[in-house]
């Protein structure tokens, strides 16, 4: 069976073609990253635009890029949240009339089990049961996951997501848009103990997470030096950048521990943009290595959003039995808010 799936929750428009039985055929991604530059975030209403510009060259060249035509598709599967509505409704329109007009299914999916299914992509991939940390730029959770659609809630941030961490406190060393990866370049040069920051619940019982307070130390060291002399130095630049890289990572990698300790589990799947970091992966390695268990990482390429892990998603639920398939249906919906433990079970 193969399955064409969209993604357009935010600011990349991905299109993958997965087979059930070969796996990944071909899939590409158009970033709007430049485009959102100039404004330092994601400007909504012009995400939902270039989604509309990018979705059919984008499956026109997943299709040659596997060889097959539009004819050879047997599901859609598309992002139905959570995410910004507009961009929801652009590849969720683009999917059903793509499926409707020639009497296929589609289905929908969730974008977090779209990040948490995608490690299962790599080889060798986790088996069930094991704990999910998904690190996005929306999103901060830990979730047992004991199959396809059984996923269980452990703890999650009670403010900012890791990436918002990262990126908000990249906006504040004036780096770009999205933070994250100018942050983790910028730590490089930096000294991470030069400057001490805080680890917010780090020592908590819970597997709750709080980064809001750390832009604001962030912004307190700021201004502090911008009293005292002007601007930012270029090594303090660099030494708060490294701060508070190891500070996020300090506390997931803690928390990860934590939640594998507590469930017994002994696998670990890291998720979502902030899993491409490069200390965070070496911590988790070192962290889960010493407890005598694993973790695995989505393959690079597919760590921030793809269309490959909603089409993979909907491969695997429509394996366990998950979706109706139903070709008949003539309307659908998307759900900005959606909690993953509310995802439907036909
Ligand atoms: O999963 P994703 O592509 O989109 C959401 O669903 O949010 O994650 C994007 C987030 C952004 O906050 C970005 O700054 C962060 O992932 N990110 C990183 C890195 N690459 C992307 N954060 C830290 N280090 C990275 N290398
Ligand atoms: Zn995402």
């Amino acid at each position: 069976m193969i399955v064409l799936g969209f993604e357009s929750s935010c600011d990349e428009t991905g299109v993958a073609l997965v087979c059930t039985e070969k796996g990944l055929l071909a899939h590409a991604i158009h970033s709007q990253v430049d485009m959102h530059q100039e404004y330092g975030g994601v400007v909504p209403e012009l995400a939902s635009r270039d989604h509309i510009r990018r979705t059919l060259p984008l499956t026109n060249q997943v299709l040659a890029q596997a060889g097959l035509s539009a004819d050879d598709v047997d599901v859609v599967a598309y992002t139905a949240g959570p995410g910004l509505i507009g961009a929801l409704l652009v590849g969720a329109s683009f999917a059903c009339s793509f499926a409707w007009a020639r009497g296929l299914p589609a289905v929908p999916v969730h974008h977090l089990e779209g990040h948490l299914l995608s490690p299962l992509l790599a080889s060798p991939a986790p088996s069930f049961p094991f704990v999910a940390l998904l690190v996005s730029g929306g999103h901060t959770q830990l979730m047992q996951v004991d199959a396809v659609g059984k996923y269980t809630l452990l703890g999650e941030t009670l403010d900012d997501a890791a990436g918002e961490a990262f990126d908000k406190t990249a906006k504040l060393l004036g780096l770009g848009y999205p933070g994250g990866p100018a942050l983790s370049a910028l730590a490089q040069q930096g000294n991470a103990s030069a400057v001490s920051l805080p680890r917010p619940m780090l020592h908590s019982k819970n597997l709750d997470f709080s980064f809001s307070g750390l832009k604001t130390a962030v912004l307190t060291q700021v201004r502090k030096a911008e009293d005292a002399g002007g601007s930012l130095d270029e090594q303090l630049r660099a030494d708060l950048a490294a701060a508070t890289e190891a500070a996020i990572v300090d506390v997931l990698a803690a928390k990860a521990r934590r939640a594998l300790q507590q469930t017994g589990l002994k696998r670990l799947v890291v998720a979502g943009g902030v899993g491409a970091n490069r200390l965070l992966r070496e911590r988790l390695d070192q962290a889960m290595g010493a407890l005598g268990g694993r973790v695995y990482f989505p393959p690079l390429s597919l760590c921030t959003d793809n269309g490959a892990m909603i089409a993979f998603a909907a491969a695997m639920r429509i394996q366990a039995g998950l979706e109706t398939l139903d070709a008949s249906a003539a309307s659908f919906t998307v759900h900005p808010r959606w909690n993953l433990e509310d995802v439907t079970v036909a």
